[in-house]
C-alpha cells in the first residue's frame, strides 16, 4: 500500500546512540528535535558498547518511561548499519548532539560516512543547553559508581536504575532464591 499524502509528509528523524544510560543532555536534544521533526525515533544500538552497564532492554525501558507521555517520540533498537535501519523506518534525517568542539571530529566522520552510504539521509546537529556541555553517559556512570552525585544530570528514573544497578553489582545474589 502506498503511503497517504499525510503520511508521506511526516518528517521522521532518528536519534541513534548507545544511551548507556540516557542523560538529561539526550533528553534536551530529543526535546529540541521534537520542535523540528514530526516523529523522532530514539534508536538504541545493539552491540555498540562492548561492555554496557545496562542491557538494551533496560536502556529501552528507561527511555520509554521518560517519554511515555510524548506523542511523536518512539523508542526502538537496531543492529547493523544505521543507514539501512533509517531506510526501513522512512527516516529523512539523523539527529546527533554536539556538546563541544571535541565532539566534532568523530561526528563529522560519521556524518560523512553515513552520507556516502545514503545520500538522501541528512545528519542534523543540535546543541544541548550549555549546562549539559560536560554531561556524558560515560562520566555519569563513573561518577555515580564511585559514590558521586548525578541528580539533575539524568532523569529520576535513570538515577533509580543506577542505584539498583549499583546494589546488584555489590550484591550479585540479591533477589535470587536459595536452592
Ligand atoms: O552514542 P554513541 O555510542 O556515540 O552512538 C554511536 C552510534 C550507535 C550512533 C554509531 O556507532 C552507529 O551508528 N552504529 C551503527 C553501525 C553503523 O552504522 N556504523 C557506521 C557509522 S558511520
Amino acid at each position: 500500500m502506498s503511503p497517504t499524502p499525510a503520511a508521506a509528509n511526516v518528517h521522521t528523524a532518528l536519534f541513534p546512540g548507545s544511551f548507556d544510560p540516557l542523560t538529561n543532555g539526550h533528553v534536551d536534544i530529543i526535546e529540541r528535535g521534537s520542535r523540528v521533526f514530526d516523529r523522532i525515533i530514539v534508536a538504541v544500538a545493539i552491540n555498540a558498547e562492548k561492555t554496557p552497564l545496562f542491557s538494551v532492554d533496560e536502556r529501552v525501558a528507561m527511555i520509554r518511561d521518560v517519554f511515555r507521555d510524548r506523542r511523536g517520540v518512539e523508542v526502538d533498537t537496531f543492529s547493523g548499519l544505521l543507514v539501512d535501519y533509517a531506510r526501513r523506518k522512512g527516516a529523512h534525517a539523523l539527529i546527533r548532539g554536539l556538546r563541544a568542539v571535541s565532539d566534532f571530529e568523530y561526528e563529522f566522520q560519521m556524518a560523512l560516512m553515513n552520507r556516502r552510504l545514503n545520500h538522501d539521509l541528512e545528519t542534523v546537529f543540535l546543541m544541548p543547553d550549555e549546562k549539559y556541555t560536560y554531561t556524558s553517559s560515560r562520566l555519569i556512570k563513573e561518577v555515580f559508581m564511585l559514590g558521586g552525585e548525578v541528580s539533575g544530570l539524568v532523569p529520576p528514573t535513570v538515577e533509580d536504575q543506577l542505584r539498583n544497578k549499583q546494589a546488584s553489582l555489590r550484591n550479585p545474589l540479591a533477589g535470587t532464591r536459595k536452592a
